[in-house]
Protein backbone atom coordinates (compact mmCIF):
# COMPACT_ATOMS: atom_id res chain seq x y z
CA UNK A 1 0.00 0.00 0.00
CA UNK A 2 1.54 3.10 -0.82
CA UNK A 3 1.47 6.28 1.70
CA UNK A 4 0.81 9.68 0.33
CA UNK A 5 3.02 13.08 1.70
CA UNK A 6 3.22 16.54 0.98
CA UNK A 7 6.77 17.13 -0.51
CA UNK A 8 8.37 20.79 -0.78
CA UNK A 9 11.24 22.75 -1.98
CA UNK A 10 13.34 21.40 -3.93
CA UNK A 11 12.39 18.10 -2.24
CA UNK A 12 10.46 18.09 -5.35
CA UNK A 13 13.20 17.38 -7.89
CA UNK A 14 14.00 14.01 -6.34
CA UNK A 15 9.84 12.59 -5.99
CA UNK A 16 7.23 14.81 -7.69
CA UNK A 17 9.21 15.96 -10.66
CA UNK A 18 10.66 12.32 -11.38
CA UNK A 19 7.09 11.64 -13.15
CA UNK A 20 7.24 15.00 -15.19
CA UNK A 21 8.85 13.95 -18.62
CA UNK A 22 7.52 10.54 -19.02
CA UNK A 23 3.75 12.22 -18.28
CA UNK A 24 4.08 15.12 -20.01
CA UNK A 25 6.77 15.83 -22.26
CA UNK A 26 8.63 14.20 -25.39
CA UNK A 27 10.28 11.52 -24.13
CA UNK A 28 12.87 9.92 -24.05
CA UNK A 29 14.90 12.81 -24.55
CA UNK A 30 18.35 14.06 -22.95
CA UNK A 31 16.74 16.41 -20.71
CA UNK A 32 18.74 17.04 -17.44
CA UNK A 33 18.14 17.69 -13.67
CA UNK A 34 19.51 21.71 -14.20
CA UNK A 35 16.25 21.88 -16.44
CA UNK A 36 13.97 20.51 -14.20
CA UNK A 37 15.62 22.66 -11.33
CA UNK A 38 15.16 25.53 -13.15
CA UNK A 39 11.05 25.04 -12.86
CA UNK A 40 11.38 24.91 -9.04
CA UNK A 41 10.58 28.81 -8.79
CA UNK A 42 7.10 28.20 -10.78
CA UNK A 43 6.15 25.50 -7.80
CA UNK A 44 7.22 27.52 -5.03
CA UNK A 45 3.84 27.31 -2.76
CA UNK A 46 2.55 25.01 -4.63
CA UNK A 47 0.52 21.81 -2.98
CA UNK A 48 2.80 19.05 -3.66
CA UNK A 49 1.56 15.35 -2.93
CA UNK A 50 3.71 12.19 -3.54
CA UNK A 51 2.16 8.64 -3.48
CA UNK A 52 5.42 6.40 -2.58
CA UNK A 53 5.93 2.64 -2.52
CA UNK A 54 9.21 1.65 -0.76
CA UNK A 55 10.36 4.91 -1.00
CA UNK A 56 9.75 5.22 -4.54
CA UNK A 57 7.25 8.00 -6.37
CA UNK A 58 4.65 6.16 -7.57
CA UNK A 59 2.51 9.04 -8.24
CA UNK A 60 2.00 12.73 -7.98
CA UNK A 61 0.01 15.65 -7.78
CA UNK A 62 -0.21 19.40 -7.10
CA UNK A 63 -1.96 22.37 -7.20
CA UNK A 64 -1.01 26.16 -7.18
CA UNK A 65 -3.02 28.98 -5.30
CA UNK A 66 -4.96 31.33 -7.14
CA UNK A 67 -8.27 33.58 -7.26
CA UNK A 68 -11.60 33.21 -9.01
CA UNK A 69 -14.48 35.51 -9.60
CA UNK A 70 -17.67 33.20 -9.01
CA UNK A 71 -20.54 35.31 -9.63
CA UNK A 72 -19.29 38.86 -8.49
CA UNK A 73 -17.68 36.97 -5.50
CA UNK A 74 -13.14 36.58 -5.86
CA UNK A 75 -12.47 33.37 -4.17
CA UNK A 76 -9.56 31.46 -3.23
CA UNK A 77 -9.31 28.58 -6.23
CA UNK A 78 -6.70 26.50 -6.63
CA UNK A 79 -5.35 25.26 -9.73
CA UNK A 80 -4.61 21.25 -9.85
CA UNK A 81 -2.07 20.29 -12.07
CA UNK A 82 1.37 17.99 -12.84
CA UNK A 83 -1.21 14.43 -11.47
CA UNK A 84 0.79 11.65 -12.87
CA UNK A 85 0.85 7.98 -11.80
CA UNK A 86 4.17 5.70 -13.02
CA UNK A 87 3.04 3.58 -15.87
CA UNK A 88 3.51 0.45 -14.27
CA UNK A 89 1.20 2.03 -11.30
CA UNK A 90 -1.53 3.15 -12.77
CA UNK A 91 -5.21 1.84 -12.61
CA UNK A 92 -4.69 0.90 -9.19
CA UNK A 93 -6.40 4.33 -7.77
CA UNK A 94 -3.02 6.34 -7.00
CA UNK A 95 -4.46 9.47 -8.87
CA UNK A 96 -7.86 8.72 -7.38
CA UNK A 97 -6.20 8.68 -3.82
CA UNK A 98 -4.07 11.85 -4.55
CA UNK A 99 -7.21 13.98 -5.57
CA UNK A 100 -9.15 13.09 -2.45
CA UNK A 101 -6.24 13.89 0.05
CA UNK A 102 -5.25 17.17 -3.00
CA UNK A 103 -9.16 18.02 -1.89
CA UNK A 104 -9.19 17.87 1.52
CA UNK A 105 -5.89 19.34 1.89
CA UNK A 106 -7.01 22.62 -0.40
CA UNK A 107 -10.25 23.08 1.51
CA UNK A 108 -8.19 23.06 4.75
CA UNK A 109 -6.25 25.54 3.72
CA UNK A 110 -9.11 28.24 3.06
CA UNK A 111 -9.71 27.07 -0.97
CA UNK A 112 -13.25 27.06 -1.67
CA UNK A 113 -12.61 26.43 -5.73
CA UNK A 114 -10.73 24.23 -8.03
CA UNK A 115 -10.32 24.39 -11.15
CA UNK A 116 -7.92 21.70 -13.99
CA UNK A 117 -7.59 21.16 -17.46
CA UNK A 118 -8.70 17.41 -17.87
CA UNK A 119 -6.40 14.39 -19.58
CA UNK A 120 -9.91 12.51 -19.19
CA UNK A 121 -13.60 14.30 -18.29
CA UNK A 122 -15.55 11.64 -17.29
CA UNK A 123 -12.72 10.88 -14.70
CA UNK A 124 -12.91 14.32 -13.16
CA UNK A 125 -16.37 14.59 -13.81
CA UNK A 126 -16.73 11.96 -10.78
CA UNK A 127 -14.26 14.42 -8.90
CA UNK A 128 -17.35 17.00 -8.84
CA UNK A 129 -15.67 18.93 -11.86
CA UNK A 130 -17.80 20.25 -14.61
CA UNK A 131 -16.18 21.77 -18.01
CA UNK A 132 -16.78 25.28 -18.74
CA UNK A 133 -16.98 26.79 -22.36
CA UNK A 134 -13.58 27.34 -24.39
CA UNK A 135 -12.53 30.69 -25.28
CA UNK A 136 -12.31 30.95 -29.02
CA UNK A 137 -9.48 32.21 -31.47
CA UNK A 138 -10.19 34.69 -34.09
CA UNK A 139 -8.34 34.83 -37.02
CA UNK A 140 -8.26 37.47 -40.04
CA UNK A 141 -6.17 39.60 -42.24
CA UNK A 142 -5.16 42.94 -40.62
CA UNK A 143 -6.73 44.63 -43.87
CA UNK A 144 -10.11 43.25 -42.95
CA UNK A 145 -9.66 46.34 -39.86
CA UNK A 146 -8.67 49.14 -41.88
CA UNK A 147 -11.86 50.81 -41.38
CA UNK A 148 -10.88 51.40 -38.11
CA UNK A 149 -7.45 53.55 -39.26
CA UNK A 150 -9.87 56.34 -39.48
CA UNK A 151 -11.46 56.78 -36.79
CA UNK A 152 -11.10 59.03 -34.37
CA UNK A 153 -10.70 57.83 -30.99
CA UNK A 154 -9.79 59.56 -27.55
CA UNK A 155 -7.37 57.34 -25.81
CA UNK A 156 -4.08 55.96 -26.90
CA UNK A 157 -2.03 52.69 -27.09
CA UNK A 158 1.57 52.25 -25.90
CA UNK A 159 3.54 49.35 -27.04
CA UNK A 160 6.60 47.90 -24.64
CA UNK A 161 8.43 44.78 -23.52
CA UNK A 162 6.05 42.53 -21.21
CA UNK A 163 8.83 42.77 -18.89
CA UNK A 164 8.55 46.40 -18.81
CA UNK A 165 4.75 46.77 -18.53
CA UNK A 166 3.96 43.37 -16.17
CA UNK A 167 3.37 45.55 -13.09
CA UNK A 168 0.75 47.64 -15.50
CA UNK A 169 -0.50 44.52 -16.96
CA UNK A 170 -1.03 42.59 -13.48
CA UNK A 171 -3.01 45.58 -11.79
CA UNK A 172 -5.57 45.64 -15.19
CA UNK A 173 -5.80 41.76 -14.40
CA UNK A 174 -7.05 42.48 -10.99
CA UNK A 175 -9.15 44.83 -11.81
CA UNK A 176 -10.85 42.73 -14.45
CA UNK A 177 -10.97 39.71 -12.15
CA UNK A 178 -13.16 41.82 -9.69
CA UNK A 179 -16.12 42.51 -11.97
CA UNK A 180 -15.21 39.12 -14.37
CA UNK A 181 -17.30 35.65 -13.35
CA UNK A 182 -14.83 32.81 -14.67
CA UNK A 183 -11.96 35.52 -14.35
CA UNK A 184 -8.66 33.40 -12.87
CA UNK A 185 -5.36 35.61 -11.41
CA UNK A 186 -2.33 33.47 -10.33
CA UNK A 187 -0.25 33.87 -7.60
CA UNK A 188 3.12 36.15 -8.88
CA UNK A 189 5.51 33.00 -8.68
CA UNK A 190 3.34 31.49 -11.61
CA UNK A 191 2.33 34.68 -13.41
CA UNK A 192 6.32 35.21 -13.71
CA UNK A 193 6.94 32.61 -16.29
CA UNK A 194 5.22 34.70 -18.52
CA UNK A 195 8.05 37.30 -17.40
CA UNK A 196 11.18 35.18 -17.64
CA UNK A 197 11.42 34.49 -21.24
CA UNK A 198 9.96 38.29 -22.03
CA UNK A 199 8.65 36.85 -25.38
CA UNK A 200 5.97 39.52 -25.10
CA UNK A 201 4.60 42.85 -26.33
CA UNK A 202 2.21 44.22 -24.21
CA UNK A 203 -0.17 46.77 -25.29
CA UNK A 204 -2.15 49.28 -23.54
CA UNK A 205 -4.91 51.30 -24.26
CA UNK A 206 -5.48 54.29 -21.63
CA UNK A 207 -7.82 56.63 -21.75
CA UNK A 208 -7.86 59.76 -19.50
CA UNK A 209 -5.05 58.12 -17.72
CA UNK A 210 -6.79 54.86 -17.00
CA UNK A 211 -5.85 51.60 -18.32
CA UNK A 212 -9.22 50.37 -20.41
CA UNK A 213 -7.58 47.10 -22.32
CA UNK A 214 -4.58 45.42 -22.41
CA UNK A 215 -3.19 42.65 -24.95
CA UNK A 216 -0.10 40.95 -24.93
CA UNK A 217 1.54 39.40 -28.63
CA UNK A 218 4.25 37.91 -30.42
CA UNK A 219 4.84 38.54 -34.14
CA UNK A 220 6.40 35.39 -36.05
CA UNK A 221 8.03 37.05 -39.03
CA UNK A 222 7.70 40.02 -41.78
CA UNK A 223 4.39 38.97 -43.43
CA UNK A 224 4.08 36.66 -40.96
CA UNK A 225 1.71 36.57 -37.91
CA UNK A 226 0.66 38.67 -35.20
CA UNK A 227 -0.58 36.51 -32.23
CA UNK A 228 -1.76 37.43 -29.78
CA UNK A 229 -3.01 36.13 -25.82
CA UNK A 230 -6.44 37.07 -24.71
CA UNK A 231 -7.84 40.37 -25.23
CA UNK A 232 -8.60 42.14 -22.16
CA UNK A 233 -10.69 45.27 -22.06
CA UNK A 234 -12.77 46.87 -19.37
CA UNK A 235 -14.46 49.19 -22.33
CA UNK A 236 -15.82 48.97 -25.63
CA UNK A 237 -13.40 51.86 -26.00
CA UNK A 238 -10.53 50.11 -24.57
CA UNK A 239 -11.60 47.10 -27.26
CA UNK A 240 -11.58 49.74 -30.03
CA UNK A 241 -8.19 51.15 -29.58
CA UNK A 242 -6.61 47.55 -28.98
CA UNK A 243 -8.28 46.94 -32.33
CA UNK A 244 -7.03 49.89 -34.12
CA UNK A 245 -3.96 48.93 -32.89
CA UNK A 246 -3.23 46.04 -34.55
CA UNK A 247 -5.05 47.52 -37.85
CA UNK A 248 -1.79 49.31 -37.88
CA UNK A 249 0.15 46.46 -38.87
CA UNK A 250 -1.79 45.73 -41.89
CA UNK A 251 1.30 45.66 -44.03
CA UNK A 252 3.09 44.26 -41.68
CA UNK A 253 1.72 41.03 -40.79
CA UNK A 254 -0.73 39.04 -43.16
CA UNK A 255 -2.85 37.53 -40.38
CA UNK A 256 -3.95 38.07 -37.12
CA UNK A 257 -4.70 34.98 -34.31
CA UNK A 258 -6.12 36.92 -31.13
CA UNK A 259 -7.83 34.81 -28.30
CA UNK A 260 -11.61 36.10 -27.41
CA UNK A 261 -14.12 34.96 -24.69
CA UNK A 262 -16.92 32.08 -26.05
CA UNK A 263 -19.04 35.02 -25.61
CA UNK A 264 -17.62 37.82 -28.13
CA UNK A 265 -18.53 38.14 -31.66
CA UNK A 266 -15.87 39.62 -33.82
CA UNK A 267 -17.67 39.45 -36.79
CA UNK A 268 -19.53 42.49 -35.30
CA UNK A 269 -16.11 44.46 -34.42
CA UNK A 270 -16.17 46.18 -38.43
CA UNK A 271 -18.74 45.91 -40.92
CA UNK A 272 -17.61 43.13 -43.61
CA UNK A 273 -15.01 41.32 -41.30
CA UNK A 274 -13.49 38.31 -42.76
CA UNK A 275 -12.94 36.44 -39.75
CA UNK A 276 -12.68 32.57 -39.20
CA UNK A 277 -13.67 31.96 -35.36
CA UNK A 278 -12.98 28.66 -33.48
CA UNK A 279 -12.86 26.81 -31.25
CA UNK A 280 -11.77 22.96 -30.45
CA UNK A 281 -12.50 20.74 -27.64
CA UNK A 282 -9.74 17.63 -28.11
CA UNK A 283 -8.40 15.22 -25.19
CA UNK A 284 -5.14 15.82 -24.05
CA UNK A 285 -4.58 18.24 -26.64
CA UNK A 286 -6.72 21.05 -26.08
CA UNK A 287 -9.09 20.06 -22.71
CA UNK A 288 -11.63 22.78 -21.64
CA UNK A 289 -11.02 23.90 -18.37
CA UNK A 290 -13.34 21.68 -15.69
CA UNK A 291 -14.34 23.23 -12.18
CA UNK A 292 -15.67 22.66 -9.19
CA UNK A 293 -16.71 23.50 -5.43
CA UNK A 294 -15.33 22.70 -2.24
CA UNK A 295 -17.33 24.14 -0.20
CA UNK A 296 -20.76 25.04 -0.50
CA UNK A 297 -20.14 28.25 0.92
CA UNK A 298 -18.40 29.16 -2.23
CA UNK A 299 -21.45 30.52 -3.03
CA UNK A 300 -22.20 32.53 -0.15
CA UNK A 301 -23.37 36.37 -1.15
CA UNK A 302 -22.81 35.14 -4.64
CA UNK A 303 -24.79 37.86 -7.16
CA UNK A 304 -28.48 35.78 -8.08
CA UNK A 305 -31.44 36.14 -9.18
CA UNK A 306 -34.68 35.64 -6.93
CA UNK A 307 -35.44 32.43 -5.67
CA UNK A 308 -35.26 29.63 -2.57
CA UNK A 309 -34.43 25.82 -3.09
CA UNK A 310 -32.98 23.05 -1.30
CA UNK A 311 -30.72 21.28 -2.39
CA UNK A 312 -29.20 17.62 -1.46
CA UNK A 313 -25.46 16.95 -2.60
CA UNK A 314 -24.78 13.46 -3.12
CA UNK A 315 -21.53 11.13 -3.77
CA UNK A 316 -19.02 13.76 -2.93
CA UNK A 317 -16.71 13.85 0.27
CA UNK A 318 -16.81 17.21 0.93
CA UNK A 319 -19.70 18.53 -0.10
CA UNK A 320 -22.68 15.78 0.60
CA UNK A 321 -25.81 16.78 2.60
CA UNK A 322 -28.39 19.17 2.97
CA UNK A 323 -28.74 22.98 1.96
CA UNK A 324 -30.44 25.72 1.90
CA UNK A 325 -29.95 28.27 -1.45
CA UNK A 326 -32.18 31.42 -0.55
CA UNK A 327 -31.79 34.48 -3.23
CA UNK A 328 -34.69 36.61 -1.55
CA UNK A 329 -32.21 39.25 -0.71
CA UNK A 330 -30.16 39.61 -3.93
CA UNK A 331 -27.59 37.61 -2.82
CA UNK A 332 -27.18 33.96 -2.04
CA UNK A 333 -27.63 32.83 1.72
CA UNK A 334 -26.94 29.50 2.73
CA UNK A 335 -28.23 27.95 5.58
CA UNK A 336 -28.55 23.76 6.33
CA UNK A 337 -31.64 21.91 4.25
CA UNK A 338 -34.87 20.92 6.30
CA UNK A 339 -35.73 18.21 3.84
CA UNK A 340 -39.20 19.81 2.59
CA UNK A 341 -40.35 20.28 -0.55
CA UNK A 342 -38.48 21.97 -3.64
CA UNK A 343 -35.37 19.52 -3.17
CA UNK A 344 -33.44 18.98 -6.02
CA UNK A 345 -30.93 16.18 -5.76
CA UNK A 346 -27.43 16.86 -7.37
CA UNK A 347 -23.98 15.73 -7.66
CA UNK A 348 -21.08 17.79 -6.99
CA UNK A 349 -20.77 18.21 -11.18
CA UNK A 350 -24.24 19.32 -10.95
CA UNK A 351 -24.07 21.78 -8.56
CA UNK A 352 -20.72 23.13 -10.32
CA UNK A 353 -22.65 23.28 -13.72
CA UNK A 354 -25.32 25.36 -11.93
CA UNK A 355 -22.58 27.81 -9.74
CA UNK A 356 -20.83 28.54 -13.06
CA UNK A 357 -23.58 29.49 -14.99
CA UNK A 358 -23.09 26.72 -17.66
CA UNK A 359 -25.96 24.12 -17.22
CA UNK A 360 -29.62 24.57 -16.93
CA UNK A 361 -31.08 22.88 -14.20
CA UNK A 362 -32.60 20.80 -17.27
CA UNK A 363 -29.48 20.26 -18.25
CA UNK A 364 -28.35 18.79 -15.00
CA UNK A 365 -30.69 16.33 -15.27
CA UNK A 366 -30.23 15.52 -19.06
CA UNK A 367 -26.58 14.94 -18.53
CA UNK A 368 -27.42 12.63 -15.25
CA UNK A 369 -25.74 14.89 -12.94
CA UNK A 370 -28.87 15.19 -10.71
CA UNK A 371 -32.49 14.83 -10.25
CA UNK A 372 -34.67 18.04 -10.25
CA UNK A 373 -38.57 18.35 -9.73
CA UNK A 374 -40.45 20.86 -12.14
CA UNK A 375 -40.69 23.73 -9.45
CA UNK A 376 -37.49 22.93 -8.00
CA UNK A 377 -36.00 23.89 -12.13
CA UNK A 378 -37.86 27.00 -12.20
CA UNK A 379 -36.35 27.74 -8.07
CA UNK A 380 -33.11 27.28 -9.69
CA UNK A 381 -33.26 28.20 -13.33
CA UNK A 382 -33.92 31.84 -11.75
CA UNK A 383 -31.79 31.70 -8.34
CA UNK A 384 -28.34 30.33 -10.61
CA UNK A 385 -29.24 31.85 -13.88
CA UNK A 386 -27.05 31.01 -16.74
CA UNK A 387 -24.02 32.86 -17.00
CA UNK A 388 -20.71 32.90 -19.78
CA UNK A 389 -17.74 32.49 -17.12
CA UNK A 390 -14.92 34.47 -18.97
CA UNK A 391 -11.44 31.61 -17.89
CA UNK A 392 -9.18 34.16 -18.63
CA UNK A 393 -5.69 34.76 -16.78
CA UNK A 394 -4.94 31.22 -16.77
CA UNK A 395 -1.83 30.01 -14.30
C1 LIG B 1 -3.99 10.12 -15.64
C2 LIG B 1 -3.23 9.30 -14.63
C3 LIG B 1 -2.59 10.25 -13.66
C4 LIG B 1 -4.19 8.38 -13.89
O1 LIG B 1 -3.53 7.84 -12.77
P1 LIG B 1 -3.95 6.43 -12.11
O2 LIG B 1 -3.11 6.29 -10.91
O3 LIG B 1 -3.91 5.37 -13.12
O4 LIG B 1 -5.46 6.76 -11.71
P2 LIG B 1 -6.51 5.76 -11.07
O5 LIG B 1 -5.91 4.43 -10.91
O6 LIG B 1 -7.07 6.40 -9.85
O7 LIG B 1 -7.67 5.78 -12.14
C5 LIG B 1 -7.41 5.51 -13.53
C6 LIG B 1 -8.45 4.55 -14.03
O8 LIG B 1 -8.17 3.29 -13.42
C7 LIG B 1 -9.36 2.82 -12.79
N1 LIG B 1 -8.92 2.07 -11.61
C8 LIG B 1 -8.58 2.57 -10.40
N2 LIG B 1 -8.26 1.55 -9.57
C9 LIG B 1 -8.37 0.42 -10.29
C10 LIG B 1 -8.17 -0.95 -10.01
N3 LIG B 1 -7.77 -1.35 -8.81
N4 LIG B 1 -8.35 -1.84 -11.01
C11 LIG B 1 -8.75 -1.44 -12.25
N5 LIG B 1 -8.97 -0.15 -12.56
C12 LIG B 1 -8.78 0.75 -11.61
C13 LIG B 1 -10.10 4.08 -12.44
O9 LIG B 1 -11.47 3.82 -12.24
C14 LIG B 1 -9.87 4.90 -13.66
O10 LIG B 1 -10.74 4.42 -14.68
P3 LIG B 1 -11.27 5.31 -15.87
O11 LIG B 1 -10.07 5.58 -16.75
O12 LIG B 1 -12.26 4.46 -16.55
O13 LIG B 1 -11.83 6.56 -15.29
C15 LIG B 1 -2.14 8.46 -15.34
O14 LIG B 1 -2.75 7.67 -16.34
C16 LIG B 1 -1.05 9.30 -15.99
O15 LIG B 1 -0.03 9.58 -15.37
N6 LIG B 1 -1.23 9.71 -17.28
C17 LIG B 1 -0.31 10.57 -17.98
C18 LIG B 1 -0.35 12.01 -17.47
C19 LIG B 1 -1.74 12.59 -17.44
O16 LIG B 1 -2.50 12.45 -18.37
N7 LIG B 1 -2.06 13.30 -16.33
C20 LIG B 1 -3.35 13.89 -16.10
C21 LIG B 1 -3.32 15.34 -16.31
S1 LIG B 1 -4.90 16.04 -15.81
Amino acid sequence: MSTIRRVHGDERLGTAFTLYPYAFDATPSPGTEDELRALLPYHRDNTTLVAEEDGRTVATASAFPAQQNLRGNVLPMAGIGWVATQPDARRQGHGSRLMHRLHAELLDSGHLLATLYPFHPAFYERFGYVGLPLNRTATFPPAALAPLLGVELPGQVTQRSIRDGFEDYRAFQRQLMAHRHGYTYTADYRAARALDPANRWLATAVVDGAVVGVLTYHIDGYGGTLRADELLYSTFLGRALLLRFIATHIHQVSSVVVTVAPDEYPESWVTGLTVRTEAEAAFPTSPPLMARLLSVEALRGARCGPGRVEIEVVDDRLLAGRYRLDGTGGAIDIGPGSGTAKTATLTAAGLAGLAYGVLDPAEVVTRGLGEVPDDAVEELRSLLYRLTPHVFGKG
